[in-house]
């Protein structure tokens, strides 16, 4: 069953071909990073407009590097929610529609809910019980995994999610946007025991994360930085760093020790501990064989360098997606589709976007 996927829930324009596996014979991305770059986040008008200018040429493009026609789709499927309302719209209309006018099954698709899967599309494995970690700008949660459509939510951030104080870290040292990506290369030669940053909920024994008190420690250091950098220069007289901007910037790091890449590792590490910590202790009580991640934040090399050493040592598979699945993409959405329309699920023509669309 040839099924296209169509995924627009925030600032990716995407589509993409799944055959039978399901196995991803194309999976386009149209980013709009650059786009939204200047303002420090997604514009959800911006964002809109660029999916409805995009998605004709993307859909086109998907089938084109499939090899497939049109004619040749036996099924679409589209992201209902969450996300932005506006974006949203965009690709579930987009997708009902070509449903409509072809007659083709319709499938609806919780984004979340098709993270869980990309793992398995990047090894190409047939499904198994695990334990997921979903970790990306909107979303930091554990997932138990039976099957297919059957899972249990074990816990999710009560503040922000990782990649939103990746960042926000990023915004106060005036790194750029994204931050994670900025944060990870600041870091790459820093010292990940310079600065003791909180380890929030590491210890509690639920499965929930809270990254708000990392992010407002690391301003609380840095204001602290900043003073030190003021009193040091007015008893110099030499007329240095004289007021408190709104970014803390990072010329501070020229005066005092630990360094800019010091407080990158620090943080980044801090991250890092609470995600290993709490994914393998969700995979010891769910007695499971298989961890598995995926989300903008599984891009980061020292989370997946940590996850895999962790994992090792306890006895369990870890099953990464590939950076490029990580990030919001189709071919998950196409992949997930592909599961409900041949197991005869299908959602109706009147489906509307759900932007607090939860997962189980
Ligand atoms: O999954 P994603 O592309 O979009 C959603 O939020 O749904 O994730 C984007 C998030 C951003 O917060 C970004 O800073 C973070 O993932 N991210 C990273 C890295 N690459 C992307 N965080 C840490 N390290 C990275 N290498
Ligand atoms: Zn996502």
């Amino acid at each position: 069953m040839l099924v296209l996927g169509i995924e627009s829930s925030c600032d990716e324009t995407s589509a993409a071909v799944v055959s039978d596996g399901p196995h991803i014979l194309s999976n386009v991305v149209a980013s709009q990073i650059a786009l939204h770059r200047p303002y420090g986040g997604v514009v959800p008008e911006l964002a809109s407009r660029h999916h409805l200018e995009l998605i004709n040429t993307v859909v086109t493009d998907a089938l084109r590097e499939a090899g497939v026609t049109l004619d040749q789709i036996e099924g679409v499927a589209a992201t209902c929610g969450p996300g932005l309302a506006s974006s949203l719209l965009i690709g579930l209309t987009f997708g009902k529609s070509l449903a409509l006018a072809r007659n083709l099954p319709f499938i609806g698709i919780n984004h979340m809910e098709a993270h869980l899967i990309s793992p398995w599309l990047s090894a190409g494995r047939a499904f198994e019980p695990n334990v997921s970690l979903i970790v990306s700008g909107g979303h930091t949660m554990l997932v138990h995994v039976r099957a297919v459509g059957d899972h249990t939510v074990l816990g999710q951030t009560t503040d922000d999610a990782a990649g939103e104080a990746f960042d926000k870290v990023a915004k106060l040292l005036g790194l750029g946007y994204p931050g994670g990506p900025e944060v990870e290369k600041a870091a790459r030669d820093g010292n990940p025991a310079a600065i003791p940053f909180p380890r929030g909920k590491l210890n509690d024994p639920d499965f929930d994360f809270s990254f708000s008190g990392i992010k407002t420690a690391v301003l609380y250091w840095l204001r602290k930085q900043e003073k030190k950098s003021v009193a040091s220069s007015q008893k110099s007289e030499d007329g240095g760093p004289s007021s408190t901007s709104p970014t803390l910037h990072s010329s501070l790091f020229t005066l005092h020790s630990p360094s800019l890449s010091d407080l990158c590792a620090s943080f980044q590490q801090a991250v890092v501990d609470v995600l290993v910590g709490k994914a393998i202790a969700a995979a010891l009580a769910m007695r499971v064989r298989f961890v598995t991640v995926s989300g903008g934040v599984a891009c980061n090399g020292a989370l997946r360098d940590q996850l895999a050493t962790a994992c090792r040592r306890h006895g369990i598979e870890l099953l990464m997606a590939d950076r490029k699945l990580c990030t919001d993409n189709a071919g998950m959405i196409a992949g997930l589709g592909w599961h409900k329309l041949r197991a005869g699920l299908r959602s109706p023509h009147g489906l509307d976007a759900q932007p607090n669309l939860r997962l189980g």
